[in-house]
């Protein structure tokens, strides 16, 4: 099959990466989005460190706000392997490429995912700074066919016609809840809010269009975002639990451009319209929020980790 990976190249890697970790067992992976790589920075003991670079089968990140490496150690208690940076389809990568490292963390040990991102808000009651987790997704390329699990099925790995309907893990999301809910510090004093709602994976890179997010919302989506979907597939397929979440860095422009037409016939009219300037996301505006919630986030992040 075209484009497809095959077992022995995972295995590969998963025996490269245990010549450099010393016995360590990771039983929880996490994945950062853009802007959040410091969770790694929060580990009690860092055991390992190992670039994508050196490890045969792994692409490489070329997008800034993702170091490219994955840490070993121990975070609140529990052995966990982070990495910081992830592949995205919109770098080129195809989506077995892309969801390469989590059938590696599979085959290394990890049992349950943790998935971050930055998104877009599509949802009105969405802030710039709130925490979404996801409860379940919209991928619209999932079913057009970009589907890391297309090819000749990897029985190794899972079933050939694996069930999503609960991808996102409940246990795991109350977990979350309980955390955010029970604990007044991340609440009040922080203004920390934490929703559930639908995330829709747009393959990016370019920010959605109006009517995209128009569509979008209609069909149910909370968020907008470039990720996460392939590998919270591929986690689910190999029996992982999974645990995603995403940080509203932007709320995303549905409403429509002004008419050309009203435009110019109000010019003429002698009554030229005010038009409202409007705010468009840009990866700066990105990387920045993602800055301003660090600490809470690792704050939250921890604390779920503890209690898995
Ligand atoms: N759309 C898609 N992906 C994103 C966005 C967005 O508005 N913000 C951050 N990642």
């Amino acid at each position: 099959m075209a484009n497809q990976i095959p077992y022995k190249t995972y295995v590969q890697s998963a025996e490269y990466i245990k010549t450099r970790i010393n016995g360590f067992q990771p039983e929880i992976g996490i994945i950062c989005g853009s802007g959040l790589s410091c969770l790694a920075e929060t580990f009690e003991r860092t055991k390992a460190v190992v670039k994508y670079d050196e490890i045969p089968g792994f692409v490489r990140s070329t997008v800034e706000g993702h170091p490219g490496q994955l840490v070993f150690g121990d975070l609140a208690g529990k052995r966990v392997v982070c990495m910081q940076g992830r592949f995205h389809c919109y770098e080129g990568y195809t989506v077995q490429q892309a969801t390469f490292p989590v059938r590696v963390m599979h085959l290394l040990g990890v049992s349950v995912l943790l998935v971050t991102n930055a998104a877009g808000g599509i949802n009105p009651n969405y802030e710039v700074g709130d925490v979404t987790l996801i409860a379940d997704h919209l991928s619209l390329p999932g079913i057009a066919g970009a589907n890391a699990l297309i090819g000749a099925n990897i029985e190794e790995f899972g079933l050939r016609f694996p069930s999503i309907s609960d991808l996102y893990t409940p246990r795991l999301r109350n977990i979350a809840a309980r955390i955010y809910l029970t604990n007044p510090s991340l609440r009040e004093d922080k203004g920390f809010r934490v929703h559930e709602g639908v995330y829709a994976w747009c393959y990016g890179p370019c920010f959605e269009s109006r009517a995209e997010l128009r569509a979008l919302k209609t069909l149910g989506a909370d968020l907008a975002g470039m990720s996460t979907v392939p590998e919270a597939v591929v986690a689910k397929h190999c029996g992982m639990e999974v645990l995603a979440m995403s940080l509203v860095t932007n709320k995303c422009v549905d409403r429509r451009e002004p008419s050309s037409l009203d435009v110019v016939a109000a010019e003429l009219a002698g009554q030229p319209l005010v038009t409202v300037a409007e705010q468009f996301p840009h990866h700066e505006e990105v990387m920045a929020a993602a800055a301003a919630r660090t600490p809470v986030i690792q704050e939250f992040v921890r604390s779920i980790i503890r209690d898995i």
